[in-house]
Formats: structure tokens, sequence, C-alpha cells
């Protein structure tokens, strides 16, 4: 007889996020676990957990999502994966308070990624109402990001001057104490089915239309037989490494959890914020480097409790 997986979900809440906001993580890991309990599949609870990071306005996705450079837009990106293949996204959608729920419609349609006023147009047609995620906290991040730019002699609201943030400015932008990337979740349900969902509001510094790599398949999350995995960092050098569908490459074969993220984190140069989270049959693992807040719940599946 085999022994049944035990429930797992693992969170984040961003690299660079403050780890006095693991609280918010642990909150969501218990909701997701609670979802498998009540025998939701893998899908089910890491959306559920996607869902309570999304509306913690602490965390950069859905509420309290990074503003655009205009200092008015905010774009979103949000995605699910399965272990069973199913994969659904979104990119720069607005005015939306789950980003992750519509990624989660979108992996029931006949495609796999959404983007722009298709994807806030399918939101509407599926009864997400219009919503404002801008916070206060957002607004004072970009307003601070954008004097420093401008001390460092770069106008970034003046084309095409924006584009040399590139030359260094960005990446001691980007290190800021309250940085505050993506939120993920990785979930194992009963019978070792896994699924992991990711959403951000993007980095804090982004022009119209950025897409980074939270709902790019392989790059900000995959999942397959062997476990799912959620990325947080610079989209822009997690999607050249494809990193979540590398870090399952090694834990497919039989690298353990937890050294298979520390070897994707290890891929980066310190300048660039690195984070996963993964879950496979023998457990979860995390790594980072730089501070990222981690839920994690577990239990036995009702079967084993002798509660089913
Ligand atoms: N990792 C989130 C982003 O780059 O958009």
């Amino acid at each position: 007889m085999s022994v049944p997986s035990t429930l797992l979900v693992l969170t984040h809440g961003g690299a660079g996020a403050s780890a006095a906001h693991a609280d918010g993580c642990q909150r969501a890991a218990v909701v997701g676990l609670s979802t498998l309990l009540r025998k939701g599949s893998a899908l089910d609870a890491a959306t559920a957990a996607a869902v309570v990071l999304e509306d913690d306005d602490r965390f950069n996705a859905g509420t309290g999502s990074n503003l655009r450079l205009d200092g008015r837009t905010i774009q979103m990106d949000a995605a699910v994966a399965t272990s069973e293949g199913g994969y659904g996204a979104v990119g720069a959608i607005e005015r939306v308070k789950n980003p992750i729920l519509v990624a989660r419609t979108v992996l029931g349609s006949p495609h796999a990624l959404i983007v722009g006023q298709g994807a806030t147009a399918l939101a509407r047609r599926i009864g997400h109402a219009d919503y404002d995620p801008t916070t206060p906290r957002a607004r004072a991040k970009l307003d601070r990001a954008l004097s420093i730019l401008r001390q460092a002699g770069v106008a970034p609201d003046q084309e095409p001057a924006a584009a040399r943030w590139q030359g260094g400015v960005r990446e001691r932008l980007w290190n800021f104490d309250d940085g505050c990337d993506t939120i993920g979740a990785v979930a194992r349900a009963q019978g070792g089915t896994f699924a992991a969902a990711c959403s951000t509001g993007g980095t804090l510094l982004m022009l119209r239309g950025r897409v980074g790599d939270s709902p790019i398949y392989g790059a900000g999350l995959y999942a397959g037989p062997a476990g799912a995995v959620c990325a947080t960092g610079i989209g822009e050098e997690i999607i050249r490494h494809l990193l979540s569908r590398s870090v399952y490459e090694w834990i497919a074969g039989g690298t353990p959890v937890g050294e298979a993220c520390r070897r994707g984190v290890d891929l980066f140069p310190g300048t660039v914020d690195v984070g996963l989270i993964a879950v496979a049959e023998s457990g979860g693992g995390a790594a980072a480097n730089r501070p990222m807040p981690v839920g994690r719940a577990e239990a036995s599946p009702p079967a084993a409790q002798g509660l089913d």
C-alpha cells in the first residue's frame, strides 16, 4: 500500500521583502493547507494562498502593486501551473483585485497567456469589478525611487532618458531595503499532485507594457510530476535563465529540493535579487539571496488522520 503524500503548502512574499511580513506568508500557507484539508486540489490551494497574498497590501501583488513610471498605471502579471500540464497566465492586466483568479480562468480556456487590454476585458467578462490596487505605500515607494533617479541625473519621465536607468542606476534602485517583489505559492496535494501560483505588480521601475517572469511558463513558475517551483526577483534575469524549469529539472533528477533552490539562486550574481520556493514528493524548500519571508503549512491527509 502506498503511503499518502503529506499535504504541504509553501508561500513567499518576494525576494527583498521584509522578514517582518512573514506572518502574511504564514497566513496564506495556512489558508492553502485548509483548502487541501477540505479536499481541494493543489491548484485550489496554491490559488487560495496567492489570493491571500494579493489582498495583503504589504506585498507587491494585487493590492499594493508597484506603480509604473507614469505614477498612475498599475499593470500586474499572474500565473498558475499544475503537475498535469495545466498553465494559465495574464500579463499587464489592469484594475483587477485578484489577477491570480483571472489567470486561473485562462487555464481553463483555449489559451495559455492573455495580456493587456484583452486580459482586463476578460476579467470584466467573468465578473471581476473595476478595482484600483494603488496604495499610499506604493506611491511613496515610486516617489522615493524617482527622486533618487533625479539625483543621479536621470529624468525618467523624459524619453529616451528613461532607458538610462540601465546604466547602473537600475541595480542601485532595485536593492531597496523595503524592496518587494512577486508573491508565490506551491502546493502538494494528496496523491502527490502539485501546483504553483505567482502574482506580481512588477519591478520598481517599469515602462508601460513591461511583463516580467511571473507569467512566463518555465521562468516564473513551473510544475510537473516531480514537483512545483516559483521564482521571485528581477524578471528579465529570471526569464533568461528559464529559472523555474531549470530548478524543476534538478529536482526531477534527484537533487534535494532545498539544494536545487540554492543552486538556482547561485546562478545569479549578488547584484540580482532572486529567490525560489519549491515542493516535491520529498518535501519543500526555499532559497534567496535577499531576505524573503516564507510561510509553510503541512498536515497529514484526512484519510491518514482517520477523518476521511
Ligand atoms: N519577478 C517579478 C517581475 O520581475 O516582474
